[in-house]
């Protein structure tokens, strides 16, 4: 009956923008940026290639990558006030609320930041601000302002892959692996985040406003906060033996599985599949020197996915990309407080991308209605004053 009336919990199946960057076929597991299938261009292009696909529309010619690459490189660094700030912040505060408030502090150094009518301004700002966001991450895990300096880079992969595991970036396999996991979690239609990023622009609010309010969306356990709990789900599993007995004991209590489950996806997420397909085995087959409490996660997620497989089977509940990504970040010896992180490292692209066309299109803002559901009116009965 709520439904008759138009009542859409959890705006289900209702479009809300009309965009050209990303486009998800749910029912044969298909994702597409701006037409190309994500694993194309996990397999063959680089981090800066879909960031300027992404922003532009197009794939780069390679002067237009080498210069991206180099504007990026360029605008890595924080302003000193905003790194001491980073460093001062508590430890005890989650990265992606760090993030979120270091976003909104970098709004302080732009002050032209409310004028949001000019395209290449915005496409200038994006470019930024997708440039400094692993930075404040690194000043944040290494707390210090000057965690990176003396090194040259000549990628972004390679220097996001710095800020958390510096060893590893000095590896192509891993900076590879790296940057696949990145590029598959770069956008993803009309998502949790995005619309957010999307609702509070379309008050014309700053780019630092919207993509801060963006990662706290992002932040919660049934969005890119799934990676997390999956590691800790994994560990909580403790044994492939004791599968079983922890789904159906999660499905009698009605509790979710972390990391299953989609609202778009009547199949395998396309994203999870090929990090199942290409990139585990890359880990854990090709590698004889895998660490055995690692190697026991993984063969409990194996046993996982299989039970919950058959377990849902009638209900076309699959694996998504954070039930396989924590696996793949565990392995690069990443903190599971930073896999969220990650995951917004990647998404910074798609956020910003959706920030600047929402500035394009002929904006309405976004304000849609509610079913009353409260008192009808009623009055204060008390002696006047
Ligand atoms: C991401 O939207 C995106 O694009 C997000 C994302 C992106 O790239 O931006 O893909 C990234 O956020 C992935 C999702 C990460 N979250 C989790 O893994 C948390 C666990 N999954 C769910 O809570 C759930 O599946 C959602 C939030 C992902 C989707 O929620 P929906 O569409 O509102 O579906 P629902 O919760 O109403 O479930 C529908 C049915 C229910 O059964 P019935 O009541 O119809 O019998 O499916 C069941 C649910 O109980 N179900 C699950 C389940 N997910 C769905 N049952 C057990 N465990 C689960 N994980």
């Amino acid at each position: 009956t709520l439904l008759e009336k138009g009542y859409f919990p959890g705006l289900e199946g209702v479009p809300v923008a009309k965009s050209s960057i990303s486009n998800i076929d749910g029912d044969k597991g298909l994702l597409t940026f701006r037409g190309y299938p994500v694993q194309e261009l996990a397999k063959h292009g680089s981090y800066e290639e879909i960031c300027f696909l992404l922003l532009k529309g197009d794939l780069p010619l390679l002067e237009e990558r080498i210069e991206l690459t180099e504007d990026l490189l360029d605008h890595k660094e924080l302003d000193d006030s905003i790194a001491e700030t980073i460093v001062s912040m508590d430890d005890d505060l989650h990265p992606m609320h760090m993030l979120s408030s270091s976003i909104l502090q970098l709004q302080s150094a732009d002050a032209g930041c409310f004028n949001v009518e000019n395209y290449q301004h915005n496409l200038n700002r994006a470019v930024q601000l997708i440039a400094k966001f692993p930075t404040i991450l690194g000043t944040y895990r290494k707390q210090d302002p000057n965690f990176a300096e003396g090194e040259t880079f000549d990628s972004l992969a390679r220097y996001i892959l710095y800020c958390f595991n510096e060893e590893l970036a000095k590896q192509e396999k891993w900076i590879n692996i790296f940057e696949q996991l990145l590029i598959l979690h770069v956008d993803h239609t009309m998502n949790n985040s995005t619309f957010s990023v999307r609702a509070v622009g379309s008050s014309k609010a700053s780019i630092y406003a919207s993509i801060a309010t963006a990662v706290n969306s992002l932040s919660g356990p049934l969005h890119g906060g799934a990676n997390e709990r999956v590691i800790k789900m994994l560990e909580e599993i403790g044994d492939p033996e004791n599968v079983e007995a922890y789904l159906e004991e999660k499905i009698n209590n009605k509790e979710k599985i972390m990391g299953i489950g989609h609202r778009v996806y009547q199949t395998y997420d396309p994203r999870a599949l090929y990090l199942k397909e290409n990139i585990i085995p890359r880990i854990f087959n090709e590698q004889s020197d895998v660490d055995p409490e690692l190697d026991n996660l993984y063969q409990i997620a194996k046993k996982l996915e299989k039970t919950a497989l058959d377990k849902f089977a009638d209900k076309d509940i699959y694996p998504n990309v954070d039930f396989w990504s924590g696996l793949v970040m565990r392995a690069m010896d990443i903190e599971p407080k930073y896999f969220t992180t990650i995951f917004a490292l990647g998404r910074v692209i798609g956020w910003t991308s959706h920030w600047v066309e929402n500035m394009e299109v002929k904006n309405k803002i976004y304000r849609p209605k509610q079913l009353y559901d409260g008192f009808n009116t009623r009055h204060i009965i008390r002696e006047e004053k």
